[in-house]
């Protein structure tokens, strides 16, 4: 039986609408009110909200329309519950279930972490038995371990302050560089030198890791970064940008992929799939390429654009929890900012 299934995001600043049918991407359209927050150096929720509402209906529209379908023809419709920030997804629940009530369709409240996985399926083909997911954006940084993507996922750890993303914003604030600073301080480590500065590792050593061995935390790692360039000026040195950007991007890389690779061999998993928008960082391809390679594990990172927050994502795993015959949401839904 053939299932189409419309999937709605809008957990941060994308909204992002798409369709899709038997584990195919028919249609994909994002808008994004990341352009606005440039001059305040970060994401201001009130105005990621406003902007969903003015671009909701217009995306879905495009969706249906470049899909060929209309909204009676869809089976079901899926939308990010949580984690995110509270007005941007309720603006998404509440329209998903005025067009679920009006159009008499079964509703799917869904985990956005996962959905950051199950995007890949549409790219690289059906999910192994068992995997390991490393998700990682400028709002989450996420192990976890799963079986069949509709009933069988378990988040094994996270960050305890700074998602990966966030951290690169900081730094590239303190390096003087503009908002989002993440693909400004990957640029700038392709120059430098990663072994400059030892910069900590948290949670990797000792009882911090036996206690924490799938959690991050790179706060300290931010602060000690600070001091380091506090420490220069103070001594009238030069700063050396791009061995900064290098070293700090080398601890958080090494972090990332030591972990989750310490979870593909304790659950004996040999595939690792990797989402969100940091994993557009070269390095952290780069040794996640290498240290799976040696461990004999196969890395699926989908394309960048499936990468960052889109509505693929959530209609691939509404798809998912259709076909497996998971029951529907109720239409009192709420949202769970820290699902
Ligand atoms: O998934 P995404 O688009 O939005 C969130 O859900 O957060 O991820 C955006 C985050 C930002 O923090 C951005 O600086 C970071 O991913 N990012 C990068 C790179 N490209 C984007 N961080 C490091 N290296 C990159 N090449
Ligand atoms: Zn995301």
């Amino acid at each position: 039986m053939s299932i189409t299934v419309l999937g709605i995001e809008t957990s941060c600043d994308e909204t992002g609408v798409a369709v899709v049918r038997d584990g195919e991407l028919l249609a994909d359209v994002t808008a994004t009110s990341m352009d606005e927050y440039a001059r305040y150096g970060g994401i201001i929720p009130e105005i990621a909200s406003r902007a969903h509402l003015q671009t909701f209906v217009p995306t879905l529209d495009e969706a249906l329309e470049r899909a060929g379908v209309a909204l009676g023809d869809v089976d079901a419709i899926a939308v990010t519950a949580g984690p995110g920030l509270i007005g941007s997804l309720t603006v998404g629940v509440s329209a998903a279930k005025a067009l679920a009530l009006a159009a008499g369709k079964p509703l799917y409240g869904v985990n956005h972490i996962i959905g950051h996985l199950c995007v890949d399926e549409l790219v690289d083909g059906p999910f192994p038995e068992h995997f390991i997911g490393l998700v990682v954006s400028g709002g989450h940084s996420s192990i976890l371990r799963a079986g069949n993507i509709a009933t069988d996922v378990e988040e094994l750890g996270g960050t305890l302050d700074d998602a990966a993303g966030e951290a690169f914003d900081k730094v590239g604030r303190l390096l003087g560089l503009p908002y989002p600073g993440g693909a400004h301080i990957d640029r700038l480590a392709r120059l430098g030198d990663r072994c400059a500065i030892r910069f900590p590792r948290g949670l990797s050593q000792g009882k911090d890791k036996a206690r924490h061995p799938y959690d991050f935390s790179f706060s300290g790692l931010k602060t000690a970064v600070a001091r380091y360039v506090e420490r220069l000026a103070e001594r009238g040195e030069e700063l050396n940008r791009e061995d900064v950007a290098a070293s700090f991007s080398e601890a958080v890389c090494d972090v990332l992929t030591a972990k989750a690779l310490t979870a593909c061999e304790v659950f004996d998993c040999d595939t690792l799939v990797i989402g969100g928008g940091f994993s557009a960082n070269s390095r952290l391809r780069e040794l996640a390429a290498e240290r799976a390679a040696k461990a004999g594990v196969t890395v699926r990172i989908p394309p960048i654009r499936y990468c960052t927050d889109n509505g693929a994502m959530i209609a691939s795993l509404g798809w998912e929890l259709v076909r497996n015959g998971v029951e529907p949401s109720s239409l009192d839904i709420a949202v769970d900012t820290g699902m």
